[in-house]
């Protein structure tokens, strides 16, 4: 074969592997063997001088021209994979609203005893609050809870050792806070309580409550009932009916438990029972080093998770600590 025609079919091959190139390194490769130092177009351009004179010109002429028609064909290659390349990067559209991201939000308990503090707060209590490893004289014996009382039974508490336990109730804060101010005292104190129920649709072995209190000269049962009034209003968002039932707690004289009245959009209504109340029992003022003769006061413990299963209609505590978003999501 004459060299022009090897020039020829070495420009028809080349052209058909350029062809066949899709990527940045398989050009690479095609440049290395057509266009390198030890490339195609190299070899036959040293093969020029086996030609002779009278042809030598036309044969170094064509040789040229398949050069440079490769070197154009390389360029062109090139500069439509970069365009490839950059046509596969998504734009981006900096019109579109951006991404919402997921801001958490407090639980609905937490939020709830938010509420509860705002509510008490513009009555003019004090928030409080106390440990929840607790001692038995915090727990028992300043309440006037004495040591043949049922509720201080080993199976009914989470004793940690002979002193300590975890509080069962949020009225040890009321001693904790008569013992270290002088009356007049008007707080409230949300926390967590412990005590070893089996877990169901309504009882938890944690859950928390809001404990009020409020000692001074001449303070009497009717302020009890204004105050929790008040607040039964301020926290079920309209007027509700409320009634006080004879009850007993070691800690007050009297006692009451609070009802508050729920009504049905089919009629009906039933009474349910909202917290415990009463009259701070002398023995419990003499305690904390109050002068009882002086002194009268009110208290009330409420459970948190209750109002809110009362509020919101949620049928199981266990929603409540589940933790699962779509639940929590609601409010
Ligand atoms: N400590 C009571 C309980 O856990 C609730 C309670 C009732 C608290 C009457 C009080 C009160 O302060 O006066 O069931």
């Amino acid at each position: 074969m004459s060299l022009m025609n090897e020039l020829k079919q070495l420009q028809t091959e080349a052209a058909a592997a350029l062809d066949k190139v899709a990527s940045a390194d398989e050009l690479e490769a095609w440049r290395i063997r057509y266009l390198g130092t030890k490339g195609a177009v190299k070899a036959v351009m040293q093969r020029l001088k086996e030609v002779s004179g009278d042809q030598r010109a036309a044969a170094g002429k064509a040789a040229n021209e398949l050069k440079n028609a490769l070197q154009a064909g390389f360029q062109a290659a090139q500069a439509s994979l970069a365009g490839a390349e950059k046509s596969a990067v998504p734009a981006v559209d900096v019109t579109l609203p951006g991404a919402k991201p997921n801001i958490g939000h407090t639980h609905v308990i937490t939020q709830t005893i938010n509420e509860i503090c705002d509510i008490f707060g513009r009555m003019g209590f004090d928030v409080a609050y106390g440990p929840e490893v607790e001692d038995e004289h915090h727990n028992f014996e300043a309440l006037n809870i004495p040591p043949w009382h049922p509720a201080r039974d080993p199976l009914d508490n989470f004793y940690i050792n002979e002193a300590a336990m975890l509080r069962s109730q949020t009225s040890t804060v009321q001693i904790r806070v008569m013992e270290s101010h002088d009356p007049p005292v008007r707080i409230i104190a949300p926390g967590r309580v412990y005590r070893p129920d089996a877990v169901d649709a309504t009882h938890s072995f944690m859950f928390h409550q809001v404990e009020g209190l409020y000692v001074d000269e001449n303070v009497t049962m009717a302020d009890l009932k204004t105050c929790l009034n008040e607040f039964s209003t301020a926290y079920f968002g309209h007027e509700v009916s409320v009634r006080f039932r004879p009850s007993f707690f070691p800690f007050t004289e009297p006692s009451a438990e609070m009802d508050v009245l729920f009504e049905y959009a089919n009629g009906s209504s039933k009474w349910m029972e909202m917290l415990g109340c009463g009259m701070v029992h002398p023995n419990v003022l003499t305690a904390v080093g109050y002068d009882a003769e002086k002194y009268t006061g009110y208290a009330f413990g409420m459970g948190v998770e209750r109002l809110v299963m009362r509020k919101y209609n949620i049928p199981d505590i266990r929603l409540l600590y589940a933790g699962d978003v779509r639940f929590l999501h609601q409010f």
